[in-house]
């Protein structure tokens, strides 16, 4: 079962995530698309150094199929090994070293079409598209014309109520059924709406019939442990499209939250260790790769295990 920890902007770092322990998954904070074509500056926050076990996501923001076509040559210049990226279906033979092929650690690219800021929404970026499945569906196609990276989706239920009640979600996965590129591997739900506040109790009414796609699905919302997974999927009679739980804000009080999640569905023996044991290793991962300052500032502020 795959045990993602949810995109944090500003705390997803590679020290962050390299903490975790149990994580099959793990992503970037959203980073605009646009921003990573016009700055260099941008590609600090792609932090893809080796984490043994985790394979590692970049989360983008967009609503343009040529950023999406410039930016796969982009990532190719910047990240590459000698690896060959297929772009176009083409394989190409660019057997040049990237700027930085230290970062070549990147499993896939996942499309955020879930952030709830006015300002992303005003753009026509993250849950802004949850209404655009054709839209969604042509971005998506546009990241998988290579053959490095995986693609992903992550969606709310949708903008508001009212596209909640309009079922805009089941149009938009009745849309991306349809690609059968093996490269788009999950949809991750994330089950509220982009009006709703943090203390919103989730609402998993509409699982069963999300899980009748013939998409794996990746639950996210309101997950802190393994019995509030088991309560979410043991009403659900058809589960083979779950593919696996993400969790975000319960690793700010304890990262050690995937430790039993883990032991539970994969079988593994990690170990909970003390808020200061999590704090010394966070320090010695600082250290190999320091990340930007907002990131300590961030992490300080919002983790209780971070003082
Ligand atoms: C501080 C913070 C930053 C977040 N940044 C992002 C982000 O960059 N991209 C994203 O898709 N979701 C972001 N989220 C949402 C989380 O990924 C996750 O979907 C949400 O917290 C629900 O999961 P949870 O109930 O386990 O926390 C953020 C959440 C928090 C608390």
């Amino acid at each position: 079962m795959e045990i993602h920890l949810a995109s944090m902007e500003n705390i997803t770092c590679w020290a962050f995530r390299s903490l975790m322990q149990g994580v099959t998954d793990s992503y970037t904070g959203m980073i605009s698309m646009g921003y990573l074509l016009e700055r260099n500056k941008a590609w600090k926050e792609v932090d893809f150094f080796p984490i043994n076990g985790q394979r590692q996501w970049l989360q983008v923001l967009t609503s343009k199929e040529k950023e999406c076509a410039d930016f796969l040559k982009r990532v190719n210049e910047k990240l590459s090994t000698s690896q060959t990226l297929a772009l176009g279906g083409k394989a190409s033979s660019n057997e040049k070293l990237g700027e930085e092929p230290e970062k070549d650690n990147c499993h896939g690219i996942q499309l955020n079409c879930s952030c709830p800021s006015p300002m992303i929404i005003k753009i026509g970026q993250g849950s802004a598209l949850i209404k655009r499945p054709l839209k969604v569906a042509s971005l998506v196609k546009e990241l998988l014309k290579q053959d490095k990276y995986k693609v992903s989706v992550k969606t709310r239920l949708g903008l508001n109520s009212f596209e909640v009640r309009e079922r805009r979600i089941f149009k938009l996965l009745e849309e991306l059924e349809k690609i059968k590129n093996p490269n788009f591997t999950e949809v991750v739900v994330h089950f509220k709406h982009g009006k709703e506040n943090s203390d919103t109790l989730y609402d998993y009414s509409t699982l069963k019939e999300i899980c009748d796609y013939n998409i794996p699905i990746v639950l996210n919302g309101g997950i802190n442990s393994y019995r509030d997974y088991n309560n979410i999927i043991k009403t659900i009679p058809k589960r083979k499209n779950i593919k696996g739980l993400m969790i975000g804000r319960e690793v700010l009080k304890n990262p050690d939250c995937f430790v039993e999640v883990s032991n539970m569905l994969n079988c593994t023996l990690f170990k909970n260790r003390s808020f200061e044991e999590i704090n010394a290793e966070f320090k010695k991962l600082c250290e190999e790769h320091m990340p930007r300052e907002i990131y300590l500032e961030r992490i300080k502020n919002s983790c209780v295990w971070n003082k």
